[in-house]
C-alpha cells in the first residue's frame, strides 16, 4: 500500500500542479512508482505528461475520477506514493480526499494576505476531518520566496514563527520552496527539475523537492 499525498489550496495559482509535476518527476527519477489523481477540472498535467512521453522521459499515470476517496483507496494499492492534486478552492473532491489520505500539503506565499489569508479555512476543513481520519499529517509549505527579496524572506520567517506559536494551526515544512524560474520552465518542457541538466539555481531546486519529500516521509 503505498502512501497518498494531497496537495490543496484555498486559492488557484499557488503551485500546487508545479510542486506535483517536480515531485512525480523527482520520485520517478529514483525508480518510485508514482500515480497523479488529478481533481481539478483543467488539464495542465495530462498535457505535462503528454510532453514528458513526447521527450522521452519516464510518463507519470495520470488520472481523473470524481469519486476521489474511493480512487484513493483503489489507486494507493498499485503504487508506491498516490499523488492527488486538488482544486483551488473548497470542493467536495478536496473534503472527500481529506479522509482518505496520509499526508496533506497546503501551498502558500507568505508575503501575499490573499494567500495567507486562506489558512484559517483549511484549518477548519483539516481539523474536522482528522476527528474520522486520526492518521493524517497535514502540513504548511511555504513558496514562491523570492531570494533577493527581503520581503519574502521576513514574511516566510515571520509566518512559521506565527505558526509554530500556537498547535491549532497546520505546522509548517522546515524546508521552503524558493521562487525559481527552473521549477515553471521545467514544467513547461513536460519535466520536473530532476530531468533537466543544466540551469540556474537547478541544485537549488532539486535540493528542495527532495528535502521536501524526506521530511514528509515519501522518499
Ligand atoms: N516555486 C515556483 N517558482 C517559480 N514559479 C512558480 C513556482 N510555483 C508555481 N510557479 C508558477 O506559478 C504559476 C501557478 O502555478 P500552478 O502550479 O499552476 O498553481 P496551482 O496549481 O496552485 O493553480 C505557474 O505559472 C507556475 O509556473
Ligand atoms: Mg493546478
Amino acid at each position: 500500500m503505498g502512501k497518498t499525498l494531497l496537495v490543496v489550496s484555498d486559492k488557484g495559482g499557488v503551485g500546487k500542479s508545479t510542486y506535483v509535476a517536480n515531485t512525480a518527476s523527482m520520485l520517478v527519477n529514483k525508480a518510485k512508482s508514482v500515480i497523479i489523481l488529478k481533481t481539478d477540472k483543467n488539464n495542465d498535467l495530462f498535457s505535462w505528461n503528454e510532453k514528458r512521453q513526447g521527450h522521452g522521459l519516464t510518463t507519470v499515470t495520470v488520472y481523473e475520477d470524481g469519486n476521489v476517496s474511493k480512487e484513493i483507496n483503489r489507486l494507493s494499492k498499485l503504487c508506491d506514493v498516490l499523488i492527488v492534486d486538488c482544486p483551488g478552492h473548497d470542493s467536495l473532491e478536496f473534503r472527500s480526499a481529506l479522509t482518505a489520505s496520509d499526508i496533506m500539503i497546503t501551498l502558500l506565499k507568505a508575503s501575499s494576505d490573499f494567500e495567507s489569508e486562506t489558512l484559517t479555512s483549511v484549518t477548519e476543513k483539516v481539523r474536522m476531518a482528522q476527528k474520522s481520519n486520526s492518521t493524517l499529517q497535514p502540513w504548511v509549505l511555504l513558496t514562491r520566496i523570492n531570494p533577493s527579496k527581503p520581503r519574502h524572506i521576513k514574511a516566510a520567517i515571520e509566518l512559521d514563527k506565527l505558526l509554530r506559536s500556537d498547535s491549532v494551526w497546520i505546522q509548517p515544512l522546515k524546508t521552503r520552496m524558493s521562487e525559481l524560474d527552473v521549477f515553471e520552465s521545467a514544467c513547461n518542457e513536460g519535466a520536473g527539475v530532476h530531468d533537466v541538466c543544466r540551469a540556474s539555481s537547478l541544485t537549488k531546486a532539486k535540493a528542495q523537492i527532495e528535502l521536501l519529500a524526506q521530511e514528509i516521509g515519501i522518499v
